[in-house]
């Protein structure tokens, strides 16, 4: 598929990604076929039935990488090399081969910022500080530099520094101290990124997640964060991609303020995607406070994207629910709200998984998929979120949302057959894929009918966003259309049929105000939820407490 055509059935001229859903693997906990405890890259091959049949159109893969695992694969210590506990590069070969045979499509994580000290390019830069590799990394004499440079891990690290013995000298670090940053301002450490890229990209990969992209440079005076040296690199990197490698995409892990998140898609020529870090929190704090305010007033700062960008949607991923770039009022209420416990905490966030979050409360949990496949953007679904997957807080750090999938009901889960996994198996009554697989009123179930609703109306991902006044402040009514210049088949019924979105942040329900149904003429149709045997909608009609519905005007007679 090339970038003129759309994963979704529509006949819309848009880039591939634009719509597309997506689906994230942490291959050490997601199926193990070796039977050691440890998923392997041929587990997730096995699997892609399974997730073809959910509607996924594209795998993310967290890193694989070689790797001690301090940071869970995210301190790289080969990227040209497959953790041998997740299986060999013929393995990859296979699966990428397989998901395209599919018509799926594979991205894989890179973190670029830093390697992990056991890399050999570290390694050398320590030993040897007049070689080939002396000035790959952050090196100085002065503990103090960059003062403004903010410590991310703040719980674990107490500076950004940290003193290595073999050369004598301080190296700088955004997150663990194993993980030392890369210097960006040697060229030799861009050709030494481009020449990875080159090597996926010789595989087939239809892309990247960029890893702490905003970190790359720093400079005196400065916060570091985001900075023109780094952009530049951002938009380097671009030129490259798009002379090479024309049908690829980037999504950025940006986690900044709003507006500087925005500067990553530049005017189309930075990051093709970035991740909705200034959504996401709105999300959990419209549902604490019951009111749609908090999404209300985010919603402008995020419309209007240059052309050929989109943002990457998410609700929980292999991280602690960062709390970064919230103010310290809404901080406070969201840990007042999901942070029951402090062994939950992780960093500045809470490391809980989506279903746990929502009191399990199945209402809350379905309004926040269909806020995540309603809203503007593509959306990115954690393993194990579909079924509702719980945690465990027992585990360090972020490990209590990175424990095995469950595929089947028993020890082992249906994960491995090794009686010590390498993170414990949380438990859980029904929680399992075969079990929900054929239970109509299962999550999972749910979540497969949201994702082909969703397909079936390419405005949600790509249309216009209108906000619909009502008066109810638990009330978020939205009007969803096709642009023009995307209703390129006139025949299409669904070219222009308009979708009215209402979720509903009470606890109680919330009668339907006669303007959210004006732009329907009066009368809604329910997409989704009709097994429930709601077909036909008026004003008056009741939403549940935390219901939703998606409206369209499609068969009015
Ligand atoms: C990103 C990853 C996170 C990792 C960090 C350092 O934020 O999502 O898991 O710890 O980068 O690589």
């Amino acid at each position: 598929m090339t970038h003129t055509e759309l994963s979704t059935q529509s006949h819309v001229p848009r880039p591939w990604y634009e719509n597309a859903v997506f689906y994230q693997i942490l291959v050490g906990v997601f199926n193990d076929t070796a039977g050691e405890g440890i998923g392997t890259l041929k587990g997730v091959e096995e699997k892609l039935d399974y997730l073809q049949w959910l509607g996924i159109d594209c795998l993310w893969l967290s890193p694989f990488y070689a790797s001690p695992l301090r940071d869970d694969g995210y301190d790289i210590s080969d990227y040209l090399t497959v953790h041998p506990e997740y299986g060999t590069m013929e393995d990859f070969e296979d699966l990428i081969a397989a998901v395209h045979a599919r018509g799926m499509k594979l991205i894989t994580d890179l973190a670029l910022n830093h390697t992990s000290m056991d890399h050999y390019w570290f390694q050398e830069s320590r030993k040897n500080p007049e070689g080939p590799y002396g000035d790959y990394y952050v090196w100085g004499d002065d503990p103090d530099r960059y003062p403004d440079i903010r410590i991310i891990f703040t719980d674990v690290e107490s500076s950004n520094w940290s003193f290595d013995e073999v050369r004598g000298q301080y190296y700088f670090h955004r997150f663990y101290k194993e993980q030392p940053d890369l210097n960006y301002d040697n060229p030799a450490v861009h050709e030494e990124v481009l020449s990875l890229v080159d090597f996926w990209m010789g595989k087939g990969l239809d892309g990247f997640r960029l890893d702490a992209i905003p970190y790359l440079y720093e400079r005196d005076d400065t916060g570091g964060e985001s900075i023109p040296e780094t952009i530049e690199f951002i938009e380097k990197l671009r030129v490259y991609m798009d002379e090479h490698y024309p049908d690829a995409f980037m999504v950025a892990e940006a986690n900044q303020p709003p507006a500087e998140t925005r500067e990553y898609f530049g005017d189309g020529n930075r990051m093709h995607m970035v991740f909705n870090f200034p959504l996401m929190p709105r999300l959990y704090q419209a549902i604490a406070t019951s009111q749609a305010s908090p999404i209300e007033e985010i919603m402008p700062e995020l419309l209007h994207l240059p052309p050929g960008t989109q943002w990457g949607n998410f609700l929980r991923n292999h991280d602690e629910l960062t709390l970064e770039m919230v103010s310290e009022f809404e901080r406070d209420l969201l840990y007042s709200a999901f942070l029951p416990h402090d062994s939950m905490r992780a960093h500045l966030g809470i490391a809980r998984r989506l279903a746990p979050l929502m009191d399990n409360d199945r209402a809350k949990i379905e309004l926040m998929f269909a806020l995540m496949f309603g809203l503007p953007g593509a959306p990115f679904v954690y393993y194990g979120e579909e079924i509702g997957m719980q945690d465990d807080p027992s585990l360090q750090d972020r490990d209590a949302v990175r424990t095995p999938m469950q595929w089947e009901p028993g020890p082992g889960a249906g994960f491995t057959t090794s009686e010590t996994p390498k993170r414990p198996i949380v438990g859980g009554f029904g929680l399992s894929v075969a079990e929900q697989r054929h239970d109509p009123d299962s999550l999972l179930r749910f979540v497969r009918s949201l994702i082909a609703a969703r397909k079936a109306h390419p405005e949600i991902g790509i249309g216009n966003y209108e906000s619909i006044a009502v008066t109810e402040p638990s009330l978020l009514a939205i009007l969803r259309t096709l642009k023009e210049e995307d209703r390129v088949i006139a025949s299409d019924p669904l070219g222009s049929a308009p979708l009215v979105c209402l979720y509903n942040f009470a606890p109680y329900p919330i009668d339907i105000p006669k303007q959210a149904l004006t732009p329907l003429g009066g009368v809604g149709h329910v997409e989704i939820g009709s097994e429930h045997g709601v077909s036909e909608v008026r004003a008056g009609d009741a939403i549940p407490a935390f219901g939703y519905l998606w409206l369209s005007a499609l068969y009015s007679a």
